[in-house]
């Protein structure tokens, strides 16, 4: 028994020496201590020695095998780290290479405008509210006073889905949804996009972006309309900003206006932008016809109030500087990158 542990034990370190790699190393575990290996033969040759014996041999096999796995784990650790150091080296990583750039995005600059306007009116006590896209006729005309054969519906080219589903041409179409839902006082906004069957060109889009404003309570002023407007211009701009309004017709409104400010490109004094005129044309506003509160469950006896709309992307142009309204829709990166 004890030559042939001596056996083993020879034959284990002439194997060990001409190993070349860790698959060759794999093999030599398994054959020196796997389960049907020499250990365990070694092991089983135990039962058949003398009792007196079988303490000293059963040690020497003990001895036997934790010097080869010792061994074995010494060699591993050698060649596999031979391995990684040569892998490295194939690799030929070139760390003067200069990494790839992840482009993280930005927000559009009409988004920009549209969060800019809506902070402002949410800093002044509006809250948000949101209306459909795909919206009826009922809402988006027939409840804002435009009945069905009114002129003023010609005002608006409006795609439609069928005879009284369409695509919202304005968000004022949130008016009438939420004085059904709340009871006065009233003080919302509403933002979102519009569509309208027009021609396009560098100055009009079928598709834009509106923001909407509207106020109901008792004893809404006139005045206040202007207030809250002229507070709003200067917020979104970060000065005092002129506005002035003419009248104006909207079927929902009573007395109607448009509202211009003064040019944000020359200041008031004139230039291409404003043609000469110094005022900016941009939005639409006035008292809520009582026919809209009629409509929206509200006694026009008792409240009236004021809205306010306007359209983003003009804005977003005059603003970033931006000459074709197209170029919002066109995804093209150079022009997102540059805002
Ligand atoms: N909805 C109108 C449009 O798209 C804009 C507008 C005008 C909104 C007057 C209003 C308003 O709330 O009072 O042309």
């Amino acid at each position: 028994m004890e030559k042939e542990i001596k056996d083993i034990e020879g034959l284990f370190f002439e194997e060990i020496k001409d190993v070349k790699n860790l698959r060759e190393l794999e093999e030599i575990k398994i054959k020196y201590l796997g389960k049907k290996g020499k250990i365990q033969f070694l092991l089983s040759h135990l039962k058949k020695c003398k009792k007196e014996e079988k303490p000293l041999f059963g040690k020497l096999v003990n001895d036997l095998k934790e010097e080869i796995s010792e061994q074995i784990k010494k060699v591993f650790s050698f060649i596999h780290d031979i391995e990684e150091k040569s892998k490295l080296e194939r690799e030929e990583i070139d760390i003067n290479l200069p990494g790839r750039l992840k482009n993280i995005g930005n927000l559009h600059p009409v988004t920009k405008m549209m969060d800019r306007m809506i902070d402002v009116l949410v800093g002044m006590g509006f809250s948000i509210q949101k209306g459909p896209d795909l919206e009826s006729d009922y809402y988006n005309f027939e409840a804002l006073n435009f009945e069905s054969d009114h002129p003023a519906r010609d005002m608006q080219d409006t795609f439609y889905i069928t005879e009284d589903l369409l695509l919202r041409t304005h968000t004022s179409n949130v008016q009438v949804r939420v004085m059904e839902k709340f009871s006065p006082p009233i003080r919302v906004i509403a933002s979102g996009r519009c569509f309208r069957n027009e021609n396009v060109s560098s100055r009009s889009h079928v598709f834009f972006h509106q923001v909407e404003g509207f106020y109901i309570d008792k004893d809404v002023s006139f005045s206040s309309l202007f207030s809250t407007m002229d507070e709003f211009w200067d917020k979104v701009f970060n000065y005092k900003i002129k506005t002035r309004y003419r009248p104006s017709y909207f079927p929902f409104v009573e007395p109607g206006m448009e509202g211009d400010i003064e040019c944000i490109i020359c200041k008031g004094k004139g230039c291409k932008i404003c043609k000469n005129s110094g005022w900016l044309e941009i939005f639409g506003a006035g008292m809520i016809h009582p026919n809209v509160l009629k409509y929206g469950n509200i006694d026009p006896e008792k409240y009236n109030g004021y809205a306010f709309g306007l359209g983003i992307e003009r804005l977003a142009m005059l603003y970033y500087g931006i000459e074709d309204i197209r170029i919002f829709t066109e995804n093209d990166f150079r022009f997102l990158n540059q805002i």
